[in-house]
């Protein structure tokens, strides 16, 4: 097997500053690898109008994982760079499940009171193909006062059962075993049934894993003052986004979030990303965290099967998080990104 070949973009914003630190970590496992960088995002779209050509599409398609920093800037209407770019990736490159840890790394701190790293360890298994995001609705009498828009969720049996059996796979194999299904089953009742009874029907296939639902206005109560409740949570395209930034705040803050955009069947390039966006207003200037991309990294690591390499990053972020407590003056991006490489290197 050769070097990786991984498709870099670093998008927009602190985009770049956060993906440097983050190959800077790549560097340091020693794990070869061969980027391929892709302009993609506003800068782009504001110079050619384009967003992602097809012919760039089915470049990255050829590689063998994608590092995303951030999409999106105010120079470019709302929309335009989310749905094309980056949601058209996604389900281009069929990336079902969306992989978001919602973990409490020691050291660091919570607004949650009395929540220990033991407390708050989830797995959030978020859709990622369909849903609301798939875009199906429409408007009539748009711009009158009669106006009415439809925003249609889409749930296919074949969808809804392979991210639900990605993530009984995943409770098997951690230690709790135990899967949770969010949703709103008892008002959106035909996705809901279809979610319900897709979790009903794999149970059997997984015996040992234990599984429980919750109504999604109701998880995110939980996940402020009973996180120890959830192990995996698997829920749809909406649910899992609302809830993860929920889960991002309570686990240390946005600049902590670490995501894989996977596809399990391996047939396309999965694509990992901090969950946080382009922060505009901090760009250029060196304040970003890169922890999130050091951290997707890590899991693209995992994902090609570098386990050892993956875990040397994440102790590093780990044992870098555990220093942090009680210092003095906070650390340039770049300053994190060498102090976390460094440790990486041992
Ligand atoms: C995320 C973001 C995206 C999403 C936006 C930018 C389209 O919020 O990755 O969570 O909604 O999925
Ligand atoms: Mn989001």
């Amino acid at each position: 097997t050769g070097p990786i070949r991984l498709a870099v973009i670093p998008g927009d914003g602190i985009g770049t500053e956060v993906v440097a630190e983050g190959l800077k970590a790549l560097d340091a496992t020693g794990v070869k690898y061969e980027p391929t960088n892709y302009d993609l995002g506003a800068a782009r779209y504001n110079r050619t109008g384009e967003t992602l050509p097809d012919s760039a599409l089915a470049e990255i398609a050829e590689h063998e994982a994608i590092l995303l920093g951030a999409i999106g800037d105010p120079s470019v209407p709302p929309g335009v760079l989310e749905r094309d770019l980056l949601l058209r990736l996604r389900f281009e490159l069929d990336h079902y499940v969306n992989l978001r840890p919602v973990k409490l790394y020691p050291g660091v701190s919570t607004p949650l009171a009395d929540v220990r790293p033991e407390d708050l360890d989830i797995v959030v298994v978020r859709e990622g193909t369909e849903g609301p995001y798939a875009g199906a609705g429409g408007a009539m009498r748009r711009g009158t006062p009669y106006e009415i828009a439809t925003q249609e969720s889409l749930n296919t049996a074949y969808g809804v059962e392979r991210v639900v059996r990605y993530a009984f796979e995943k409770a098997a194999t951690r230690p709790r075993h135990k899967l949770t299904l969010v949703h709103k089953t008892n008002v959106l009742t035909y996705a809901g049934d279809l979610w319900a009874r897709t979790v009903e029907r794999l149970r059997s296939e997984f015996p040992q894993v234990e599984t429980d639902y919750v109504h999604v206005d109701a998880a995110t109560m939980f996940f402020v003052n009973a996180t120890r409740r959830f192990d995996v949570v698997v829920t749809d395209n909406l649910f899992g986004d609302i809830l993860t930034d929920l889960g991002a705040a309570v686990a240390g803050g946005i600049g902590l979030a670490a995501s894989g955009n996977v596809n399990p069947a391996r047939t396309t390039p999965s694509m990992f990303e901090p969950v946080h966006g382009s922060a505009p207003d901090i760009a250029g200037q060196g304040k970003a965290d890169p922890t999130a991309t050091i951290l997707s990294v890590a899991m693209l690591l995992d994902h090609l099967g570098h386990g050892e390499a993956a875990a040397r990053v994440e102790d590093a972020v780990a044992a870098d998080l555990l220093s942090r407590q009680g210092a003095g003056a906070t650390r340039s991006t770049r300053r994190i990104g060498d102090d976390i490489a460094a440790r990486v290197a041992g």
